[in-house]
């Protein structure tokens, strides 16, 4: 279900390379990741999240405190799976994996062939992904140009993550899935508490801008963590976009904790094409 980023023609692997009918080739890294971006997709130099905020997010989600995320995420497929005994599914703005491997491990459980592709548009986070999880396939691509054949895919998942409304239309099958993941009202509250002087509740929903799918439903999922590593406060902290527009007073003071307890709140919206 791969195709060519250059000319859209369907691609095959052959030995360490995807190659398409056009002979358009692309390298299969030592790590098992293939580079499919064109200089012409990036946005920026290095597009995407950057190193250490793929580490600190892997550090992050490997202590456990999102498990009940992702089980989440796992039980909406699971409860959408129909009679179906084999799936492609994409995984868009993959990260480092940690969701992505979670459910290939529960479809495996449930004796479900899955064929699961994740993608990101950074390197970093594919190249962390493909070192750390072996039977799916880690592509580097943008959300705005999938490198997925037309109606190829039962689900796709989209966590925290850029949604493109078209390209999601397109590479879906009819009856396929769209899982749309995004933080709650309260999500990490107490921590925003801690940075800011006054945190201003909203959240996002997807509704209005996937007008183009049947909405079917939103699950709200919402439990608290109490986190007790110093490590893991900055870790969470790195990983969401407050690192960027903090005060820097506020960031010291949640650096200097030692423990955080903090709601998780997520919506899960599962959408339909028609
Ligand atoms: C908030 S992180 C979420 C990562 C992962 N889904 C998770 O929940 O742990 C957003 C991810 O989207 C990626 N990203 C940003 N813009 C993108 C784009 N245009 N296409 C694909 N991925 C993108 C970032 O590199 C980052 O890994």
């Amino acid at each position: 279900m791969i195709i060519c980023p250059v000319c859209s023609k369907k691609m095959t692997k052959i030995e360490r390379k995807y190659i398409c009918e056009r002979a358009h080739n692309f390298d299969i890294s030592k790590y098992n990741h293939v580079n499919l971006l064109l200089s012409n997709q990036k946005n920026s130099k290095i597009p995407g999240d950057s190193k250490e905020m793929v580490l600190s997010r892997k550090n992050y989600l490997e202590k456990g405190y999102y498990k009940g995320i992702s089980d989440g995420v796992n039980q909406v497929v699971e409860n959408y799976l129909s009679d179906k005994k084999q799936l492609n599914i994409l995984d868009i703005g993959c990260g480092e994996g940690y969701y992505t491997n979670r459910l290939k491990k529960k479809l495996d459980e449930l004796n479900i062939k899955s064929n699961i592709v994740g993608i990101d548009i950074s390197k970093e986070a594919i190249i962390s992904a493909a070192k750390s999880y072996k039977d799916m396939e880690w592509i580097v691509a943008s959300a705005s140009s999938l490198p997925i054949e037309n109606e190829a895919l039962d689900f796709i998942i989209c966590m925290f993550a850029k949604i493109i409304p078209e390209e999601n239309m397109r590479a879906l099958k009819k009856g396929g899935k769209l899982i749309v993941v995004s933080t709650g009202e309260n999500h990490l509250l107490q921590l925003k508490e801690v940075v800011y002087e006054s945190v201003r509740k909203d959240f996002y929903s997807p509704i209005e801008d996937l007008k183009m799918f049947r909405h079917l439903e939103t699950v709200n999922l919402k439990y608290n963590i109490e986190i007790l590593e110093r490590e893991s406060i900055e870790n969470l902290f790195n990983m969401t976009p407050y690192r960027w527009r903090s005060p820097q007073k506020g960031i010291e003071k949640l650096f200097e904790l030692d423990k955080l307890t903090t709601t998780v709140e997520v919506n899960i919206d599962i959408f339909e094409k028609n």
